[in-house]
């Protein structure tokens, strides 16, 4: 069975869906930068391990990134799964997790990378937003994308309205793109596109007696 470890830094209701959706996984635990984050709670109470890595007792990034690698490597997961972690990563940590480190962001990317994006949606005017999962690389919200759900903007949107219709999405696809990648059906192409591989066939099948020789 596939480990992950998840990254919050607050309400983690994205880390409450993964947790819910009861995927065939091992949550090595939930690990925070913010002693106070409401998620760590909620970890808690699902029996799930939690730590916290408080950005503020170190020095600068490099020194925070350093004890968060060492606290996500000693629980040596498959997946490392970013839930609202609202740290910026340094290119290091980025590096070390290639291909196993995945983000989720609140806007249909390539569009509206960085903070504030149902604010900046509404005030672009477009008539679709969503969100995407997608593989984390050095370039803030630029990775290789999993999955994406798109809503509509509606007349009168206000930015909570919309970021609650968006929300109800993430809950929907972060759990869909971990399951995918632990059952290893994600292909990262040399393009930097993310290619679903088939579901792969039952060993019962393959060897059904009418096909072995
Ligand atoms: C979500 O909107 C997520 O897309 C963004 O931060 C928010 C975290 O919410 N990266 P939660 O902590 O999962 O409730």
């Amino acid at each position: 069975m596939k480990k992950i470890a998840i990254l919050i830094s607050g309400r983690g209701s994205n880390m409450q869906a993964i947790l819910a959706a009861r995927l065939p996984v091992t949550i090595a635990a939930v690990i925070s930068n913010e002693t106070k984050a409401g998620g760590l709670a909620i970890a808690k109470r699902h029996g799930v391990a939690t730590r916290v890595v408080d950005h503020n007792a170190y020095a600068d990034r490099a020194a925070f990134d350093a004890a968060l690698a060492k606290e996500i490597d000693a629980l040596k997961p498959d997946l490392v799964v970013l839930a609202g972690f609202m740290r910026i990563l340094t290119d290091d940590l980025v590096g070390h997790y290639a291909g196993r480190l995945i983000n989720i962001h609140p806007s249909l990317l390539p569009a509206f990378t960085g903070l504030h994006t149902h604010r900046r949606a509404l005030e672009a005017g477009v008539k679709v937003h969503g969100c995407t999962v997608h593989f984390v690389t050095p370039q803030l919200d630029h990775g290789p994308i999993v999955i994406q759900a798109a809503v509509p903007v509606l007349t009168g949107d206000s930015e909570d309205a919309l970021a609650a219709r968006v929300l109800e999405q993430e809950h929907r696809i972060y759990p869909q793109a971990i399951r995918w990648f632990c059952d290893d059906r994600l292909e990262i192409t040399p393009r930097g596109t993310v290619k679903l591989k088939p579901e792969r066939a039952m060993s019962g099948s393959l060897l059904s007696p009418a096909l072995d020789p």
